[in-house]
């Protein structure tokens, strides 16, 4: 398994890529069982995640190819001929389930394993199957795995989401695209990932209306053609990567970056004393001296402050000046980064979904252990901050969601490189 080590850093200048999303693409790739035409994605991310999805749809006979060095993938379901999402693949990643619906609304059945994903708490599927089960969906768990039938097809219905979810969002969107009739989507997640799906399946020939926005509104339609689309840019890399000037000083610029799609983040860096610039280039961040304000914050669905930039921002928390205090609202046990911060010499107190940082002068390197995809790019944040070297372990996780993370910060500057099979 690789390592990544990090030597303290001194300041970081240049540009950095950032790709397009993974949760975009994760879910802009299901969409293909959608119709027999092709569907290609541009600038896709190439990450672990998306060969994991690759191996998923090409299992149900799926047509993918990875050109131009992975950034398009030229797709085709015109040959489906399985309709079971094996436990093999699904358990490697959580957002497998969103063939279910795609599935279902195509063929009228589906078998699909409960998913796995990252250990960041109990993560159900009972919405995605409740918002199926408003379309006429006749449900079955058995053996661990969701056997969905709709016997002459999904009919629209009415689906009131008791808590926002974005993945759960996507399923009943694709699935709502064929189903007869109107399905409305109350209380829909308003990520910019359910934006850029609306707006390929549109391109495909659905009807959708009010996408980022709570209320979804889709017409079904007999079939959908295919597309090409441009997947959007990665929030969370860009949020990430925004902060590598913060922890070292410098000026970065985030090429291809866009305000709208960080705002919550970007105002609490302005709050802890970042400005950051919107360019033709993309989003500029600059530290040259001055201290980090500690600020304290709540993680919520879009347009809040973004679950999947908080073990991030708590790395940053732990080099600021005074006590900051983060709330988890998302995902319950999404602090295990917090042990190995401390580990690095962080003062941080977590109870239930609250951790307290107070801000430590001098952060110290250490061996630390990755254990989810989010988490592991905050030590290597907090890493370069250090004094000393910082090895993290276990960083299949970080390879699941960062292409290429040593050479796009070694690139500005960062003393990063990988470990073979450490
Ligand atoms: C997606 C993102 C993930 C991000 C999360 C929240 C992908 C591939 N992953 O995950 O990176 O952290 O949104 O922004 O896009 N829940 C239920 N029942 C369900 C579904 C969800 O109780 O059927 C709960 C979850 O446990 C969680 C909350 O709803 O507490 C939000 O989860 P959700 O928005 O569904 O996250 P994902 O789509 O899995």
């Amino acid at each position: 398994m690789d390592s990544i080590l990090v030597r303290g850093n001194g300041e970081l200048h240049g540009d950095i890529p950032i790709a397009g999303a993974k949760n975009a693409c994760l879910t802009l790739m299901p969409a293909t069982l959608l119709s027999d035409e092709p569907l290609t994605l541009t600038n896709a991310p190439r990450l672990s995640d998306i060969k994991t999805m690759t191996t998923l749809l090409q299992s149900l006979g799926a047509e993918v190819s990875s050109l131009q060095d992975g950034q398009v993938l030229a797709m085709s379901s015109h040959n489906i001929n399985n309709h079971v999402a094996d436990y093999d693949i699904v358990r490697k990643m959580r957002a497998s389930i969103l063939v279910l619906g795609p599935m279902l609304a195509r063929y009228g059945h589906a078998v699909v394993s409960l998913p796995g994903g990252c250990a960041i708490g109990a993560r159900p599927v009972d919405l995605h199957l409740k918002a199926l089960e408003a379309m006429g969906a006749e449900l079955e768990l058995k053996d661990g795995y969701i056997h969905a039938k709709a016997p002459g097809g999904l009919k629209g219905g009415i689906v009131n989401f008791p808590l926002v979810s974005v993945g759960a969002t996507e399923n009943a969107l694709m699935a709502a695209t064929l189903a007869k009739g109107t399905t409305v989507l109350n209380n829909a997640a308003r990520e910019p990932e359910i934006v850029d799906l609306a707006q390929c399946l549109r391109k495909m020939g659905a009807q959708i209306e009010g996408e980022g926005s709570s209320t979804i509104t889709i017409q079904g339609v007999d079939r959908l053609n295919g597309a090409t689309h441009p997947v959007v840019t990665d929030r969370i890399e860009l949020g990430t990567y925004m902060l590598a000037p913060v922890f070292c000083g410098g000026e970065v610029t985030c090429l291809g970056g866009r305000m709208d799609l960080v705002a919550a983040f970007a105002e609490k860096l302005d709050e802890a004393g970042i400005s950051v610039e919107e360019t033709d280039k993309g989003l500029k961040v600059a530290r040259r001296n001055g201290l980090i304000r500690a600020v304290d914050v709540t993680t919520a669905p879009f347009p809040g402050f973004p679950t999947d930039l908080q073990a991030q921002f708590m790395a940053l928390m732990c080099i600021a000046e005074g006590t900051s205090k983060l709330e988890e609202n998302i995902f319950e046990n999404r602090f295990m980064h917090a042990p190995e911060l401390i580990r690095m010499g962080a003062d941080i107190e977590v109870h239930g979904g609250t951790a307290t940082v107070t801000g430590v002068k001098q952060l110290k390197g250490a061996p630390v252990m990755a254990t989810d995809l989010r988490a592991s790019v905050s030590l290597i944040l907090a890493g370069m901050a250090a004094e000393g070297e910082t090895v993290v372990s276990r960083v299949y996780h970080l390879d699941r969601g960062y292409e290429r993370v040593e050479e796009k910060l070694g690139a500005i500057g960062a003393h990063i490189e990988r470990i073979s099979g450490v």
